[in-house]
């Protein structure tokens, strides 16, 4: 460790002691923050820097130009991990099968992405002989959560060390520090940039005006979905099939799940689908709004969400919101090496064995609406949807008898209250 640097006193286990930071697991955007850290790390921990940049499937990322600046920056070593099919599989088959969404309508695509970016940074850490990990979440966050949690889990003796939630630096600050030692900085330094987190599920953006409650969605904000207004005057109709919850047909076509993700998205994006305006109850106390970009999740959960009604009875269905209500809240905290995720994961697994079935969607300048259905399991007859007097498992004369026991209790009930009124009235 260089001397002179100040290093505020630790609070947890898992976090670096300076003295004895000798090699750093850099996880590595490219990004203002994490170029700046890749070089104040250096300076100011006398350590050296591994840069390791994960493909979750952001859109327009050029990995090379990212690893050649972490080189430019001083890295001993840049690696860049494609983990998508890995995202897809374990993180996005799940959530699709909980239906998960958090606080009415954020998929999660970026929590689903930490424990998965950490587990490969603990996985990296180790092969290349570092004995800390770095990130560049701030302290006002869930993703410091969702990171630490899954090292300090995953791999006790790794520590950890967050230089954004300690440096004294604002966004000027660092502009000023990027100068000094020659760190390029993209997008120019003139105008605050959005927050932007995005992988093959969803896009969020935060800060600048969008902090501002009062203020409606600026355009520029958006990067996927047209706005509704400028989409096409003709709807498209897109049909997704499903095979036990997971979506494997596009139009008829089947496709791994990659690639139908992202067909899907780029078809719901031209529609307007998928603009979330949301505000948001942070773990950490915050509530914080995110204007969401999330084509592919706002039709494919739409989709599976009512095939599993159509082949569930009432009994499953009204109890697999509750649970993929805590699936999503588990997820959303952080906890995704927490047991009871992998209790609900195998519910999951069950209650979407009979979730077979296509469904179709149509897109219309920023909707998405179920507009056809069918699977061989669903708990549906048309013989006895209709309003004549079909024999089989329905006797419409059997009703009467149902109606008188199912409203007893409400009926006793309501006969005890107006007695106890009546009785109030005549003692006052
Ligand atoms: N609010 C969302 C969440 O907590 C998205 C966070 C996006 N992260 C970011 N660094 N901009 O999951």
């Amino acid at each position: 460790m260089s001397e002179g640097i100040v290093h505020p006193p630790t609070t947890a286990s898992y976090e670096a002691d300076p003295e004895s930071v000798g090699r750093v697991l850099l996880l590595y955007s490219g990004g203002l923050d994490t170029s700046v850290m890749l070089h104040w790390i250096q300076k100011n921990y006398g350590a050296e820097v591994v840069a390791l940049t994960i493909n979750l499937g952001q859109p327009d990322e050029d990995y090379s130009v990212v690893t050649g600046k972490a080189i430019d920056l001083g890295a001993i070593d840049a690696r860049v991990v494609d983990a998508r099919q890995e995202f897809v599989d374990d993180y996005i088959t799940p959530a699709i099968k909980a239906n998960a969404l958090y606080g009415g309508g954020y998929p999660l695509f970026t929590a689903l992405g930490r424990p998965l970016i950490a587990k490969i940074a603990v996985d990296v850490a180790r092969e290349t002989g570092c004995d800390t990990i770095a990130h560049g979440c701030t302290g006002k966050g869930n993703d410091q959560v969702r990171i630490e949690a899954t090292i300090a889990t995953l791999a006790p003796e790794l520590k950890v060390i967050a230089p954004v939630r300690s440096w004294a630096m604002g966004r000027e600050e660092e502009i000023e520090y990027a100068r000094e030692h020659s760190i390029p900085v993209k997008g120019g330094t003139e105008t605050a940039p959005y927050s932007i987190d995005d992988n093959l599920w969803g896009r969020s953006s935060e800060g600048r005006w969008i902090e501002d409650l009062e203020q409606p969605p600026l355009d520029d904000v958006f990067q996927l979905v047209t706005p509704p207004e400028r989409a096409p005057d003709q709807a498209t109709v897109v049909n997704i099939g499903f095979e036990k919850g997971v979506p494997t047909s596009l139009d008829g076509e089947a496709l791994g799940l990659i690639d139908l993700i992202n067909r899907v998205a780029d078809m719901a994006a031209a529609n307007g689908v998928g603009i979330l305006d949301h505000i948001e109850d942070r773990i950490v106390g915050l509530k914080v709004r995110d204007i969401y970009e999330i084509p592919a999740a706002a039709v494919i959960l739409t989709a599976h969400r009512e095939l599993e009604r159509l082949v569930g009875t009432i009994h499953q269905n009204r109890f697999k919101e509750s649970m993929d209500e805590q699936w999503a809240y588990l997820v959303y905290a952080g906890l995704w090496w927490e047991p009871l995720r992998t209790d609900l994961d195998a519910f999951m697994e069950e209650s979407n064995s009979m979730v077979t079935g296509t469904i179709g969607i149509k897109l219309y300048k920023g909707s998405a609406t179920v507009i056809t259905r069918s699977s061989p399991h669903a708990v549906y007859d048309s013989q006895l949807a209709t309003f004549s007097e079909s024999g089989g498992l329905f006797r419409q004369t059997a009703s009467p008898g149902f109606i008188e026991l199912f409203s007893l209790q409400s009926r006793m009930a309501w006969q005890v209250r107006n007695e106890a009124a009546g009785s109030e009235e005549n003692d006052s």
